[in-house]
């Protein structure tokens, strides 16, 4: 088994040129699955509203709500670098709110880092944060929670000025003290930029090759997800196909009595059966 990673073996990656794989999960058997494959890093993604509870967005999601998904993505994923993603409400409000909201999911769930939305907004909540003691992901660009202020789930940085808000967010979350930085829907000549720029490693979703490592939603990647796709997704499997497919085979199998079969039954033990006949018949 691979040796659990550590925020210094991803600064080591960045340095070496090494791309770090990193992809959500946010239950126990899917986060077995990310550890056998290999993955660096998973998230335990406020996503999980949209993929796992069928909201139409991210804002409804509370904190118990992560907390039970991040303990099961860690009894799933014991020697990966699991970071929990604060939801909306749990650091806008106040700083104390924030550090404790981020403390819950080092000491409830054992998570290894945080993550958060906002740049150059929410610089006293990251420095409050790492002030405790905590390893902070920045998260830029396209950031769901806040996608009414955006006018939708939008790329951003496509206009040389707006490019320039998006790279002075990644310099202010990087100086406030986060450790590593999500970069979402932005062009990929400045998910590059800012990846050279930084000193932290810039991790992507959907900001290019240029960016020292790769975020997929796991419900994207495994074709899980269907209400839209984003232009950032590669779909490596089709799982609500599979899945739909031997659920129909299963309802035929039930209809047509070819499901149970004979190997799906407890028999009864040698002998057994008579004496119940029996027992059933002196019974009346
Ligand atoms: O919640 C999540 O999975 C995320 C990604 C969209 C980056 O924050």
């Amino acid at each position: 088994m691979a040796k659990k990673k550590t925020i210094h073996d991803f600064y080591e990656m960045k340095k070496n040129g090494e791309k770090i794989t990193f992809l959500t999960s946010y239950d126990f058997p899917t986060a077995q699955f990310a550890e056998a494959a290999g993955l660096d890093m998973l998230l335990v993604g406020d996503s999980l509203g949209m993929c796992v509870y069928g909201y139409s967005g991210t804002v409804p999601v509370v904190m118990d709500q992560m907390i039970f998904h991040a303990n099961a993505v860690r009894r799933g994923a014991p020697n990966t670098f699991v970071i929990g993603d604060m939801p909306f409400m749990s650091y806008q409000s106040s700083l104390e709110k924030a550090v404790e909201n981020a403390g819950r999911f080092l000491k409830e769930a054992e998570c290894d880092a945080i993550k958060l939305e906002g740049g150059v907004r929410i610089v006293p909540q990251i420095k409050a944060i790492v002030e405790a003691g905590i390893v902070v992901m920045g998260h830029i660009g396209l950031t769901p929670q806040s996608s009414g202020q955006l006018g939708g789930h939008k790329a951003q940085g496509r206009t040389a000025e707006t490019a320039k808000l998006v790279v002075e967010d990644a310099l202010a979350v990087q100086s406030a003290g986060a450790q590593m930085i999500l970069l979402e829907a932005i062009p990929p000549e400045i998910g590059a930029y800012i990846a050279k720029k930084s000193t932290i490693p810039a991790l992507s979703i959907g900001a290019g090759p240029g960016c020292d490592g790769q975020l997929l939603i796991v419900s994207d990647l495994i074709g899980q997800f269907q209400a839209f796709t984003p232009k950032f997704v590669k779909k490596y499997c089709n799982v609500a196909e599979t899945v739909t497919n031997a659920m129909r085979a299963y309802c035929a199998d039930v209809r047509h009595g070819a499901f149970p079969a004979e190997e799906h039954c407890y028999r009864m033990l040698e002998g057994e059966e008579r004496k119940f006949k029996d027992l059933m018949k002196t019974e009346g």
